[in-house]
C-alpha cells in the first residue's frame, strides 16, 4: 500500500497527490511515469511523476478526472493508500544542451512539464515555457515554473488572462518575433502535441512529444500501448512516452485512444449512478 501524505485540488477537476513511495522517488528522472491501481478491484492506469522528494521518499503526482478510476482517485484524501504503485517507468526524456528549448504544457501537462524545464535549465539551455488552459480559472503553478524558466508565456482560450491564444500560435509568435528555437518539448493533450509538431515541421524545428497511448502492463508485454512512428510500430511504455513529434502517426494514436470509449462511458455512468444512490 502507498500512503497518500498530501491532497489539493489545484483547479477544478485537477489534483495534485504526494504519494510515499521511497524506491520510486530515489530513482524517478524527467519524463518518467508510474502505474497505479486505486484499490484491489481498480484498473491500472498510467499518471506522470510531476515531481519527487528523494530525502522524504515520496513522489508528486498531479491528474485530471476523466473517467472512473481518475474519479475514484479523487475521492482518496491524505492518509488513505493506493493499493498499488509501480515505477519509474519509460525512458527518462533526453537532456543536454541543445540552445533554446520551449517547454509547452496543456492541461496535466502544465505539472509534468515542470520537471522537464527543470532539468532542461539545468544543463544549461535558456527555458522558455509556454502553457495553456480554455482560461484562467484552470491554470496553475505559474510560479514554479517562472523558477525553472527564463521565461513564461501564459495561454488561454478565451482570453480571460494573457493571449487569447493556444500553444502552436505561440510558438509560431516567437519565431516570427525573431526568436531562434532549437527544441520544442511538447505534454498534455494529444490534440495540442499533433498541433504544435504541424506548426513546427515547416519551421524545420526538432519537436518532441509525451504520447499518452492506452497502457495496460507498462512492461512492452501486452502490446496495448502500440503507437507507429517513422512507420514503425513501437511501445510508448517502454520505446517512449517521448518521441519525434513529427514521425508520428497521430491518426493512428488518436483512434487508437478512441478504441473503448463506449465501455469507458458505461463504466463511468454505471460509477456515477452509485455514487448518486449512496447520498
Ligand atoms: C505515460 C502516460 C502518462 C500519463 N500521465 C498523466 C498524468 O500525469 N496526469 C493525468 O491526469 N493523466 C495522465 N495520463 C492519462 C491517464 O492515464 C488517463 O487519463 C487515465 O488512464 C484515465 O482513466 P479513467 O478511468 O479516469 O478514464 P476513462 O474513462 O477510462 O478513459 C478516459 C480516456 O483516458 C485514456 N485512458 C483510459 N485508460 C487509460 C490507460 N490505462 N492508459 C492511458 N490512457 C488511458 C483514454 O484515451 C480514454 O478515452 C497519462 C497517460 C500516459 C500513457
Ligand atoms: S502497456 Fe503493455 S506494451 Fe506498453
Amino acid at each position: 500500500m502507498y500512503k497518500i501524505l498530501a491532497k489539493e485540488e489545484l483547479v477544478p477537476n485537477i489534483h495534485l497527490i504526494d504519494v510515499e513511495a521511497h524506491a520510486v522517488a530515489e530513482k524517478a528522472q524527467a519524463g518518467q511515469f508510474v502505474i497505479i491501481t486505486v484499490d484491489e478491484k481498480g484498473e491500472r492506469i498510467p499518471l506522470t511523476v510531476a515531481d519527487w522528494d528523494r530525502e522524504k521518499g515520496f513522489i508528486t503526482i498531479v491528474f485530471m478526472e476523466v473517467g472512473t478510476t481518475t474519479q475514484r482517485l479523487a475521492l482518496l484524501n491524505a492518509g488513505d493508500s493506493l493499493f498499488s504503485l509501480v515505477g519509474p517507468l519509460g525512458i527518462p526524456t533526453h537532456v543536454e544542451k541543445f540552445g533554446t528549448v520551449v517547454c509547452v504544457g496543456g492541461c496535466y501537462g502544465i505539472a509534468a512539464m515542470m520537471p522537464i524545464a527543470r532539468a532542461m535549465k539545468e544543463a544549461g539551455n535558456k527555458v522558455i515555457s509556454v502553457i495553456e488552459a480554455r482560461s484562467k480559472y484552470l491554470l496553475f503553478w505559474e510560479e514554479e515554473l517562472k523558477r525553472v524558466s527564463d521565461q513564461l508565456f501564459v495561454t488561454v482560450g478565451d482570453g480571460s488572462h494573457a493571449a487569447e491564444r493556444w500553444i502552436p500560435d505561440q510558438v509560431k509568435q516567437i519565431v516570427d518575433s525573431g526568436g531562434k528555437i532549437d527544441l520544442v518539448v511538447a505534454f498534455g493533450c494529444t490534440f495540442m502535441m499533433k498541433l504544435t509538431s504541424e506548426t513546427t515541421k515547416p519551421l524545420g524545428i526538432k519537436t518532441v512529444v509525451h504520447l499518452s497511448s492506452i497502457m495496460v502492463d507498462g512492461t512492452g508485454m501486452c502490446g496495448c500501448c502500440r503507437v507507429s512512428v517513422g512507420g514503425e510500430t513501437r511501445f510508448a511504455c517502454v520505446d517512449g512516452p517521448e518521441f519525434d513529434g513529427h514521425e508520428v502517426d497521430w491518426d493512428v494514436l488518436l483512434s487508437r485512444q478512441r478504441g473503448y470509449q463506449d465501455e469507458e462511458i458505461q463504466s463511468l455512468q454505471e460509477w456515477e449512478s452509485r455514487q448518486w444512490s449512496r447520498t
